[in-house]
């Protein structure tokens, strides 16, 4: 059984509206989503231009890993498709790449309409011609066939009074296949890597359009915030951080399971039920490690954290396993998972991995006293150097393991094993190379 199998607890805790219910607890069919959310508000209730004000009050950001302003992008997307008099596309990134990760499919599988009206809103207001919802092929998810389930949602829409036809397109299980430029290669016919151009996919996209890419999370959002308001939105979270959010959690050993909360609610009860714990990933593969006594205390925000909450992964480490040989095992995967054609991740990111697997091995570290200057002169030389962001997230998790593993690093320099196991704890699955 994978770890997806295990993701379907639905956890409400600690949010303000906790009571509303963001996702529900059954998968809902079209009529059934109307029941729940209410009716999709027609174009007269949302003049063009209304609903990106809307947007830019409520401070969306980006659910994907970056959590960049909605707003910014639409304006963005919106001026580059004006000045080429030329109909933008929408893309809902639902590709999930991530391993760890569950909440988009799990989003996707309770509430595709959501989404769907997300790219509806989306598409009036930037009268796009095309919306496009990219899934992994073959999605893997324990409660049945989600591309199917997302096919027949789609088929169950009305064109007619949606006024934007959607596409369903399948791209490759890869943990890049989500990357904007890599996912419109994709769509483009092209390889799933992002590709050297002096444009950004905002500006020449699909067909050359300018697109703009949202992940489901954040396109979701769209479609609560036109029916709720920002008001709405606003109750939940903090003022810098605002918005419900859906986060995956991994309690150590126990089985993952996707939460709904909001930043500004306490991170420990989320993990409480995990066997002490030595410390606590955030925000992902690309995110950050914090050591377990200031996660105690601490708050869901970036602010509190002092790290991203990136695409809403929090995995608690159990005290006896080794942070190190978890993190090297992390960073061996980012690297055969990288698209291979940047110097960064051609012939940093290896040596990074492999750098991580000898000081993961106390005999080995012992033997080679700098390793941890090489490991942070190379994280230096790969940082703002790719062609997308796979260095720059690969770097963060490992600067986040030299600070928080510190004890574990100083026992094995020494040559002492502090006795942890080191068998991987989170997924990382073996996929054929491409390059
Ligand atoms: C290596 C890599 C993989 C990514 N994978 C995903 C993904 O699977 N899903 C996703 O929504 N965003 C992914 N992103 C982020 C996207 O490039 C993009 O920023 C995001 O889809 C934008 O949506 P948002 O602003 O709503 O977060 C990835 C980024 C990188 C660098
Ligand atoms: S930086 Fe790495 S993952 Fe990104 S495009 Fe270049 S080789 Fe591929």
């Amino acid at each position: 059984m994978t770890a997806t199998d295990n993701a379907t607890e639905t956890v409400v805790p600690q949010t303000r509206h906790a009571e509303a219910g963001l996702l529900p607890t059954h998968p809902l069919n079209s009529a059934e989503h109307r029941a729940y959310y209410g009716a999709l508000p027609d174009p007269g209730r949302l003049p063009l231009g209304e609903l990106a004000a809307l947007l830019g009050h409520a401070g969306v950001r980006g659910r994907g890993g970056a959590g960049f302003p909605l707003y910014r992008k639409i304006v963005s997307v919106s001026g580059a498709a004006r000045a080429r008099r030329i109909a933008p596309t929408i893309i809902a990134n639902g590709c999930e790449g991530e391993p760890a990760s569950h909440k988009d499919k799990h989003l996707l599988w309770l509430a595709p309409h959501l989404v769907l009206d997300g790219l509806v809103l989306l598409g009036r207001e930037l009268r796009a011609t095309r919306a496009i919802l990219a899934v992994e092929a073959g999605a893997p998810n324990g409660r049945g066939d989600l591309v199917r389930r997302l096919r027949d949602a789609v088929k169950e829409r009305d064109v007619r009074h949606d006024g934007v036809s959607i596409e369903l397109a399948e791209v490759p299980g890869r943990f890049i296949a989500g990357e904007s430029a890599a996912l419109v290669s994709t769509l483009n016919g092209g390889p799933g890597m992002p590709s050297y151009t002096e444009h950004s996919v905002r500006e020449r996209g699909v067909g050359g359009a300018p697109t703009l890419v949202q992940n489901v999370e954040t396109v979701a959002q769209v479609a609560l915030i036109a029916r709720y308001g920002a008001d709405w939105f606003r109750g939940y979270g903090t003022a810098a951080e605002p918005g419900p959010q859906l986060f995956t959690v991994y309690p150590g050993r126990n089985r993952p399971r996707v939460v709904h909360s909001a930043a500004g609610a306490r991170l420990w009860p989320l993990i409480s039920d995990a066997e002490p714990v030595e410390a606590v990933l955030i925000g992902g593969y690309h995110g950050s490690w914090i050591p377990a006594p200031p996660a105690r205390q601490a708050r869901l925000t970036e602010a509190e954290l002092g790290v991203p909450l990136g695409a809403g992964l929090i995995a608690a480490l159990p005290n006896d396993r080794c942070g190190l040989a978890e993190t090297a095992h992390l960073v061996r995967y980012l690297a055969l998972e990288s698209a291979g054609q940047c110097g960064p991740c051609l012939n940093g990111l290896p040596r990074i991995a492999a750098a991580l697997e000898q000081l993961a091995d106390p005999r080995r570290a012992a033997r080679d006293q700098g390793l941890v200057e090489r490991l942070e002169r190379w994280c230096g030389m790969i940082e703002g150097r790719g062609l997308c962001h796979h260095p720059d997230g690969s770097a963060r998790l490992v600067r986040s393991a030299l600070m928080t593993f510190r004890t574990e690093i100083a026992a094995h320099r020494a040559g002492l094993c502090t006795g942890g196991d080191r068998r991987p704890l989170l997924p990382t699955p073996t996929r054929e190379l491409v390059h």
